[in-house]
């Protein structure tokens, strides 16, 4: 049991302060009882909550697909840039939300957005690294050898031995390749190709596990995931 301001401020719309404001009010209701005081407990994941006619429906995590543009940053907060966090639209938004893994301030596609920090270990961790999957545009199309390289494991040029990873040409004018790869070295996609006398000069994550980037989504829109869809990313 928790207190009823604090189970409807987590789920984001409203504040601490408001929810007592509205309880002053008598805008809240606790399983169709008008609700005399904040501090009431209650079962988030049993009882029937409205705000101000609407039902809350709880949820103890959220998670965000956002396709990142790019110069906006993979952080929580930057004195300089926008993040990916200034990205999300109200309705959405919560306390304590973060990127699960990032992208580099030019790379482009699929942020995963979550408050929930276990998850995020599970997707992230050296163990269970889910593939992500990358769409390279270069600057000159990969050899056969090049291919090789990759499902070999590239050496980068510090010296760093990259786990074993796919890559197939998508076109050849422009040179576009698709990689998949298992872990999250800083720059990593980048540091690969340039291992291989390569340049990537755009570049965009497609999928995560086995999640697509929903292709409705524009440059800088967010949408949630489902539960469905988090199984899916875990598929890796
Ligand atoms: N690899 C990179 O080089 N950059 C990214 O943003 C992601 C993977």
């Amino acid at each position: 049991m928790e207190r009823l301001d604090k189970i409807i401020s987590s789920q984001g719309k409203y504040s601490r302060s408001e929810v007592k404001k509205l309880v002053r009010a008598g805008l809240v209701t606790l399983n169709g009882e008008k609700v005399k005081s904040a501090d009431v407990k209650a079962d988030a994941e049993r009882d029937t909550i409205t705000v101000d006619g609407e039902a809350v429906s709880y949820r103890k995590h959220i998670y965000i697909m956002l396709n990142k543009p790019k110069g906006v940053v993979s952080a929580t907060d930057d004195a300089v840039h926008k993040t990916v966090i200034d990205l999300v639209p109200p309705a959405l938004y919560r306390q304590g939300l973060f990127p699960a893994g990032r992208l580099d301030g030019d790379t482009t596609g699929f942020v995963l957005i979550t408050d929930d920090g276990d998850f995020a270990h599970r997707i992230l961790s050296p163990k269970n690294h889910i593939i992500k999957t990358y769409h390279a545009t270069l600057d000159h199309t990969l050899s056969a050898e090049d291919i090789i390289a990759f499902t070999e494991g590239i050496d980068l040029r510090d010296g760093t031995l990259c786990l074993e990873a796919q890559v197939k040409m998508l076109s050849e004018n422009p040179p576009v390749a698709e990689v998949k790869i298992h872990e999250g070295k800083y720059h990593q996609v980048k540091r690969m190709f340039a291992a291989l006398g390569n340049r990537v000069t755009e570049l965009k994550r497609v999928k995560m596990g086995g999640l697509d980037l929903d292709e409705r989504l524009k440059e800088g829109e967010c949408r949630e995931i489902t539960a469905e869809e988090l199984e899916i990313i875990q598929n890796r």
